[in-house]
């Protein structure tokens, strides 16, 4: 197969499986999937004895993907509905994630401390989490 081809052909699964994954998440968030739930499991915990990809950012050593990763479930989370607390400040916080996320893939100047400031644990949580 010549290698034009071969790329032709690979774009192409690769679209596939994007198309199945949206149409997957979509389908699992009409049941009971809760992007802020992943986003926090995903990206903000980790196995005991490992790093979570938050810290990980904020120390400049996340992964590209685990950037985008976290750029993905950032903007999932910013769209979604906190248990508790006002639009506007839900809107604020969930943007300067996202925002600081962007920075990071781009691998702007800063990043990383713009990131720290904005991943504030506890300043959402309070406002946000609920009981
Ligand atoms: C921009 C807001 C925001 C930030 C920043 C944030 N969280 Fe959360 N987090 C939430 C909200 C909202 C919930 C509750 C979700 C729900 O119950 O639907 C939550 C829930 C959680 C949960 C429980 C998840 C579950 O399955 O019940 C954990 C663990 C967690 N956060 C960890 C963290 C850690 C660690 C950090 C900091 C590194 C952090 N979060 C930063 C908003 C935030």
């Amino acid at each position: 197969m010549k290698d034009t081809t071969k790329t032709a052909f690979r774009a192409v699964a690769v679209l596939g499986v994007a198309f199945g994954l949206c149409v997957t998440g979509l389908t699992a968030a009409d049941a009971k999937s809760n992007p802020i739930k992943d986003a926090m499991a995903k990206y903000h915990k980790a196995p005991k004895g490992t790093d979570p990809v938050c810290k990980k950012a904020g120390a400049g050593t996340a992964s590209k993907e685990e950037i985008k990763g976290m750029l993905a479930a950032y903007t999932a989370m910013a769209a979604a509905k906190p248990p508790q607390g006002d639009d506007a400040s839900w809107k604020a916080k969930t943007g300067a994630l996202v925002a600081a996320a962007t920075a990071l893939d781009k691998g702007e100047a800063g990043a990383a401390d713009k990131y720290k400031g904005a991943v504030n644990c506890k300043a959402c949580h309070d406002v946000h989490k609920g009981k």
